[in-house]
């Protein structure tokens, strides 16, 4: 029996997808617990790259079971679009994707009303995906949702009621809008989502435990955008910390063993909101373009900066991090010399934590030399540079949790494993 979670320790984009997908025949099931089509995770193999929203990134090895669990958000058109893409790639997916129930459906108006809603926080808007999220969470959490297993039940009269509830909403907002095409390709998902298997996710998962099969629980978006722990209110709408696994799969807390924590060698984040380490200099932009920082999903840039430590060391402390993952080290393989903030000034004064408010913190930096080698093509750490190797006993001494796995690479294959002692 035996659960690992693993999960982004920043902004979201650490790379989960790809690491998740490198896990995954070490357990025989793995499970998204929260988030929804804001997700954008990409796995490259083969040659060929997948970019999955909803879809857990379990689905590529061998016949795994997938769960998509009931603390996710789920857009049946969305949905759809992204199975029917994988299966025309052939992946069969029908027998091996279960789906919770309890998982709330993201309706047509609830995309609406996110855009309404952004529109009126004018500049002090969050800059969200667009797809719903926190209209359909708040739902959930005003007790007025629809979940997938409505689906089954008296479910017209429910959207309706839903709907007239959001059109109400909408009208006080004097917000514009057109429903028909969104409406039609929703329930042509609807249609589609009826030939998956509608689970008790909790009875599975826990019946599975029991006969001692192991789960790897897949995080979307990052620490920095929980709802309770991230930079509030730019922030996404659910849980992304480890807790997040418990509720949004019904895990018992005591049944969780190893907390992977992943993270870029620097940082990045898409969207509105604080970030202390952001660079717009010409060291921000050489990261952006190595690094190929475009939304997989929106394709929006992502805002670049140096690695921050303060606030990855907030990430280990909320999420009980019990091994750290180092993704797109090989992006800063050309730099003579790197930053990581270890610290930030408030008003003059040097604090080392996590602050109520990071709004206007400014990073205090130490340099590190660069390792000014191509590490893309590396296959053991035994080839890793000198001041790699300094570079990664320095994050590990301030973090306090082993680094087990670093990535140099998008692909598969471009992952190397650390078997140093513990
Ligand atoms: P996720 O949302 O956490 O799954 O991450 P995304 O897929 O949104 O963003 C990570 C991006 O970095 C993707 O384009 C990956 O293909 C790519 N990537 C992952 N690991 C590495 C790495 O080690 N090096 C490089 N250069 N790219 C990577
Ligand atoms: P993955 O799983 C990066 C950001 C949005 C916005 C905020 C709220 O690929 O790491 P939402 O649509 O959730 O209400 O938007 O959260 N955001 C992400 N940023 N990666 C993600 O997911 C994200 N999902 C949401 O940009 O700032
Ligand atoms: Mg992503």
């Amino acid at each position: 029996m035996k659960v690992d979670i693993l999960l982004g320790l920043q902004w979201g984009d650490e790379g989960k997808g790809k690491v998740v997908d490198v896990l995954t025949p070490r357990y025989d099931v793995v499970a998204r617990f929260q988030g929804g089509p804001n997700a954008g995770h990409t796995l490259e193999f083969e040659g060929q790259k997948y970019v999955l929203r909803s879809i857990p990134s379990g689905i590529f090895q061998g016949d795994k079971v997938n769960i998509i669990g009931n603390g996710v958000v789920l857009d049946p058109a969305l949905f759809k679009a992204e199975a029917e893409a994988l299966e025309a790639s052939g992946h069969n997916l029908k027998e091996r994707l279960h789906i919770s129930k309890k998982a709330h459906l993201i309706l047509p108006t609830h995309r609406i009303l996110d855009a309404a809603y952004e529109a009126a926080k004018g500049d002090a808007k969050v800059g969200t995906t667009g797809k719903g999220i926190g209209p359909t969470y708040t739902d959930k959490i005003s007790r007025n949702g629809v979940r997938v297993g409505d689906i089954l039940h008296d479910f017209d009269k429910k959207y309706a009621v839903a709907k007239a509830r959001h059109e109400q909403i909408l009208k006080s907002l004097n917000y514009e809008y057109d429903l028909t095409e969104l409406e039609k390709a929703w329930f042509e998902g609807i249609e589609y989502l009826k030939q998956f298997r509608f689970v008790d996710s909790e009875h599975e998962i826990n019946g599975l435990l029991s006969e001692g099969k192991s789960v790897l629980c897949e995080g979307a978006q990052g620490t920095m955008l929980d709802i309770d722990f991230g930079s509030y209110p730019f922030v996404t709408s659910s849980n992304t910390v480890c807790a997040g696994a418990c509720t949004g799969l019904g895990i018992a807390p005591n049944k969780i063993g190893e907390v992977y924590g992943i993270f870029k060698a620097y940082c990045t984040r898409v969207g509105a909101g604080p970030f202390p380490t952001e660079l717009f200099d010409k060291t921000g932009d050489q990261i952006c373009t190595l690094g190929h920082e475009f939304g997989s999903v929106t394709g929006r840039k992502r805002r670049c900066g140096w690695i921050d430590l303060v606030a990855l060391k907030y990430a280990i402390m909320v999420d009980g991090v019990t091994k750290l993952i180092m993704m797109k080290s090989d992006v800063l393989d050309s730099f003579e010399t790197i930053k990581a903030c270890v610290a930030y000034k408030v008003n003059g004064e040097e604090i080392d934590y996590f602050p109520f408010d990071i709004e206007g913190v400014e990073p205090v930096y130490v340099e590190l030399p660069g390792w000014q080698t191509d590490m893309t093509k590396m296959q053991s750490e035994d080839e890793f540079p000198e001041e790699f190797n300094a570079y990664l006993s320095f994050l590990e001494e301030q973090l306090g949790v082993p680094v087990k796995i670093v990535s140099v690479g998008p692909d598969r294959e471009q992952t190397i494993e650390r078997y140093t002692e513990e």
